[in-house]
């Protein structure tokens, strides 16, 4: 544990400019909850405690932020994350927003006998890097700073902080909200990040110093900066990349989050082995978990609790959630998984959808448009085109002809198909559940199968075919006069 570090995260605020009546810090990016994913690099500094300020909504976003904890402490959030916060949580109320100055300052009383550095966070930018912490921490101790901040180059500097520096010598003199600035200010391109460092001791000093005269009314924790330099404390910054400073005031804003935390996770599983023909078209949740030598093709959607094995290709256009893919299984494009498993070797699509308890043995092949729902199917098993197979165990080796359908529903309840080994069940067939057809059997196509067919037998039940010879040519001769 970082003995002398205790790390403030200000989630106190509404976000009015999000709208919605829900605290902003609890909205979800694309890894989690803002507030969740702040948490999470604050808790990989192991910090002795993390102070989080609430306000608005505070019963909820407590409550939230307690179950984040456990998330985060059960490494339930990151295939990466490592289980190392052994330190305390603790909430701050700040009775009333006015400002993020005012909101450091409902830390006061409990930051009463710590003597240390403090890491203040806002709860509302949630992809900055443990490392860029971690060399901000570094920095402020190397050059025995009393107040150190995270900076960033931003082309776009918008709503962020302005830097300013001396002209001459780059000095730090402060900072300037972009709503105080003046239209040369605003053209300075280094923003701050709203992460700072600040020894324990300067602190309640400064805070109580703050006054609301902006344009906001607010009491802005930006202006210690401008004070410890006239107090001629050591001020200094770190730099990070304008990517991770990104604070979530909008949507469109969420829409950046959402886009580098997708890009980190591609990134990741790319260097474990993954490779991507586009890889900005592809969402994969950040607890995925990826073997050698995966393939994903465009617009592929992995979801939540998913285990790919190696050597896997995904064609494209797939949304796959809740499943186990092993080795050597090839998804074809355009399919739907869900709630299954795929068996190593299999192929599966293209556009076919797999759902809830479907469990594919080895080398099964799946085709185009068949739909399997809560149904085994063994080893070297086919339903190669146009089927549904619902709650149903097909045995290894056996065929399920083109347009099959396992009739499993009554209307009332679901029944049990069960086809046996090896079992050929020709094209069009209706198996009429429950029923049972036996190993090596054959149904002729075009059959309706209600009842049990026994093992190596036929069972065909469409009508006998009838020929008419001439029919056609006579019917064709006594219409012509009516053309
Ligand atoms: C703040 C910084 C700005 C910086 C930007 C980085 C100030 C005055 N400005 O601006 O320099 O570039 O962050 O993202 O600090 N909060 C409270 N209580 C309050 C007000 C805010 O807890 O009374 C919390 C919010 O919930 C949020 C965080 O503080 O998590 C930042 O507040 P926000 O209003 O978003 O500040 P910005 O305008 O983005
Ligand atoms: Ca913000």
């Amino acid at each position: 544990m970082a003995e002398n570090l205790t790390i403030i995260i200000l989630a106190a605020g509404k976000g009015t400019r999000m709208g919605g009546e829900e605290a902003k810090v609890l909205r979800n990016s694309f890894s989690g909850p803002l507030l969740q994913e702040v948490m999470k690099s604050a808790a990989g500094l192991n910090p002795k405690k993390i102070l989080i300020v609430t306000g608005f909504q505070a019963e909820e976003v407590e409550r939230r932020a307690r179950g984040f904890l456990e998330t985060i402490c059960n490494n339930a959030v990151h295939r990466n994350s490592e289980k190392r916060f052994s330190g305390s949580i603790e909430f701050c109320r700040q009775i009333e927003q006015r400002g993020t100055g005012d909101a450091v300052k409902a830390t006061i009383p409990a930051l009463s006998g710590f003597s240390g550095e403090v890491l203040i966070l806002c709860g509302d930018a949630p992809v900055i890097l443990p490392s860029s912490l971690r060399s901000l921490i570094a920095n402020h101790r190397q050059e025995n700073a009393t107040v150190s901040l995270l900076t960033a180059h931003h082309s776009e500097p918008g709503s962020y902080g302005r830097i300013l520096r001396n002209p001459d010598t780059g000095e730090l003199t402060g900072i300037r909200e972009a709503r105080d600035a003046s239209t040369e200010e605003l053209q300075i391109q280094e923003v701050n990040s709203g992460v700072y460092v600040v020894d324990s001791a300067f602190l309640p000093g400064a805070l109580s110093q703050l006054e609301p005269d902006n344009a906001q009314g607010e009491f802005y924790l930006t202006d210690i900066v401008g004070q410890a330099i006239q107090e001629g404390q050591r001020v200094v910054s770190s730099s990070c990349s304008s990517d991770e400073l990104t604070g979530v005031n909008s949507h469109a804003d969420l829409n950046v989050v959402n886009a580098i935390q997708q890009r980190r996770v591609r990134e990741e599983v790319s260097a474990q082995g993954v490779s991507f023909l586009q890889p900005d078209s592809v969402s994969i949740h950040p607890m995925a978990v990826f073997g050698a030598g995966v393939h994903i093709g465009p617009s592929v959607v992995i979801g939540e609790n998913v285990q790919i094995g190696e050597n896997v290709t995904i064609e494209g256009m797939s949304y796959i959630t809740d499943a186990t893919i092993e080795d050597g299984a090839t998804i074809k494009w355009g399919s739907r998984i869900d709630g299954a498993m795929v068996g190593s070797g299999s192929s599966v699509g293209p556009f076919a959808h797999l759902r809830p308890g479907s469990h594919l043995g080895t080398n099964v092949k799946i085709g185009n448009f068949v739909e399997v729902k809560k149904s085994t199917l063994g080893d070297e098993a086919k339903a190669s085109h146009l089927s549904y197979l619902g709650d149903a165990r097909i045995g290894a080796g056996a065929n399920i002809g083109a347009g099959t359908i396992t009739c499993n529903y009554d209307g009332y309840t679901k029944s049990t198909t069960v086809v046996g080994d090896g079992a050929f069940i020709g094209s069009n067939s209706s198996l009429v559940a429950p029923v049972e057809i036996g190993h090596g059997a054959t149904v002729g196509a075009g059959s309706t199968i209600t009842k049990p067919v026994a093992a190596d037998a036929l069972a065909v039940t469409r009508a006998e075919q009838r020929e008419l010879a001439g029919w056609s040519k006579k019917k064709r001769e006594k219409n012509a006069p009516k053309k």
